[in-house]
């Protein structure tokens, strides 16, 4: 089983931007836990950040992982591009959130990517990623 984890715009900020948001860990520091996670249950994980919409789109064309974990960050209330990315392989993606996006702002209620999505993970800080990863490993 192998695991693709990747973040989308403004998520290599983390740890520094809205800490009281998204808490004070690095990405780097997040995705070395998810990897350790992931290791101890025989999970393979590859982990990649854009803040370049048609990267993300690339790297879902691209991918040879048996699931991908997606926190697209702003991109997902509009990103119609990576919808159609989503849409279009047969690899199954969770949508990943840190923060309860629907007790924020109204602009973060909308989702365009759940809809093709396999699920949705969002909340539970740093742990919404591990949560995704389990849902392939259960
Ligand atoms: C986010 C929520 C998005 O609304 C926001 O634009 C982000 C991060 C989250 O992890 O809670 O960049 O995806």
């Amino acid at each position: 089983m192998k695991l693709l984890i990747l973040n989308g715009v403004n998520l290599n900020m983390t740890g520094r931007r809205e800490r009281s948001v998204y808490g004070t860990k690095t990405l780097d520091e997040i995705n070395a836990e998810i990897a350790a996670f992931c290791k101890a249950r025989g999970a393979e994980t590859e982990f990649f950040q854009s803040n370049i919409e048609g990267e993300l789109c690339t790297k879902i064309q691209e991918s040879d992982a048996d699931g991908i974990i997606l926190n697209a960050g702003a991109f997902t209330h509009y990103s119609y591009a990576l919808r159609d990315a989503i849409a279009s392989v047969d690899t199954p993606v969770v949508e990943v959130h840190m923060s309860n996006v629907h007790a924020r702002e109204p602009f973060r209620h909308v989702s365009v990517i759940s809809e093709v999505c396999r699920g949705t993970v969002l909340g539970f800080g740093k742990n919404s990623y591990i949560l995704a990863a389990e849902s392939f490993l259960l």
